[in-house]
């Protein structure tokens, strides 16, 4: 995969139909022009990933909100775009019959978010055309803060914009935009109280009664490294030994782990720093040939560190089998 930093090819590329990696403030992204049906298709091919899992349509002005979703578009939308776009929240509502049933998986709403990262600002309004790019990973597998990370997964797209580490670390926050309320797919870089400021947020009942299906993308376990991970508690803690790697929250923690690889995801404790470094810290356990199993502390779920701990929920599904049916 050829990789560099000429956005300007990459916006040509992706309006011939190409693919291209790029990055943004959440994780790398892999893009495709979302109005041409072919280039979707090759998305969801290179990722592996299946096609019941519908992508996000990212776009870089305002005006390309009336382009996706369908009129009457509801006032809570324009609220969030004002307070948070561009930046890391994704809106899903009502879609427009020109974006393709791929895009959307056949569901009758299309998700839709602006980037603030200047390179992928730059690239899409470059590109003239609204972008559909999942995350850059292989499906189901951990995911890209780094042009390196992508390159471990992803050979087959055209190009791959290099834009150094990205900024928050953890994807974008998911909403779906209903009647009477918002409610929350994906927890990501935007916090819950944050979104609480500007909208009402659906609870769980409410949502029940509204009879809406859950997000197609949710699923258990997501966000994987390939050897086992385990969130850590008083009943494994004794199962750490020097094949392991810990990753911890702060260097004022656990600092018993003599001979063992460890990496500090933050030195004070900061749920924003713990973000950023999350995927890049796995990424490195993943990469270690002498690591057979992750250790990681778990982080308090206030603001960012929701998204976190479901990231880390999902990504220690498969191992972490305790108290499961
Ligand atoms: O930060 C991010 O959101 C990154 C960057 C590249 O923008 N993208 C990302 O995309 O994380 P992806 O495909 O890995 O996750 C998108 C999530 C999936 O869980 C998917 O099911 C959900 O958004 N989604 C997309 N369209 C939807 C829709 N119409 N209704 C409900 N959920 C939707
Ligand atoms: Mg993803």
């Amino acid at each position: 995969m050829q990789t560099g930093t000429d956005v300007v090819y990459a916006a040509d590329l992706l309006r011939k139909g190409k693919l291209v990696v790029f990055p943004t403030e959440t994780v790398y992204g892999l893009g495709a022009n979302a109005f041409d049906a072919y280039a979707v298709a090759r998305v969801f091919s290179v990722k592996k990933r299946p096609t019941f899992d519908p992508l996000i349509v990212h776009i870089s002005a305002f005006e390309q909100i009336e382009q996706l979703f369908q009129s009457p578009i509801d006032e809570q939308v324009y609220t969030l775009a004002k307070a948070f776009w561009p930046g890391p929240l994704t809106i899903v509502h009502n879609k427009k019959p020109e974006v393709p049933d791929l895009v959307t998986s056949g569901l009758p709403t299309v998700a839709v978010r602006m980037p603030s990262h200047p390179v992928a600002a730059e690239l899409i309004r470059l590109a003239g055309v609204p972008v559909a790019a999942p995350s850059a990973n292989l499906f189901g597998c951990l995911s890209p803060t780094q042009a390196n990370h992508v390159e471990k997964q992803l050979n087959e797209p055209d190009y791959l914009l290099d834009g150094g580490q990205t900024i928050f670390g953890i994807e974008s926050t998911v909403v779906s935009v209903e009647p009477g309320g918002v409610r929350i797919l994906r927890h990501g870089a935007i916090s819950q109280e944050s979104l609480e400021v500007h909208v009402t947020i659906l609870t769980e009942k409410e949502v029940e009664k509204s009879g809406q299906l859950p997000s197609p993308g949710m699923l258990k376990s997501h966000y994987s490294p390939r050897k086992p991970l385990y969130i850590i508690k008083e009943s494994n803690f004794g199962k750490i030994n020097e094949e392991s790697g810990v990753i911890i929250n702060s260097s004022y923690t656990m600092k018993n782990f003599n001979g063992i690889k460890t990496i500090s995801l933050s030195e004070n404790g900061n749920l924003c720093e713990m973000a950023v470094n999350l995927f890049a810290a796995l990424h490195v356990m993943e990469d270690d040939p002498e690591i057979k199993q992750i250790f990681i502390e778990p982080v308090s779920e206030t603001g960012i560190g929701k998204a976190i701990m479901d990231r880390l929920r999902k990504a220690a599904y498969n191992y972490d089998t305790e108290g499961k049916p």
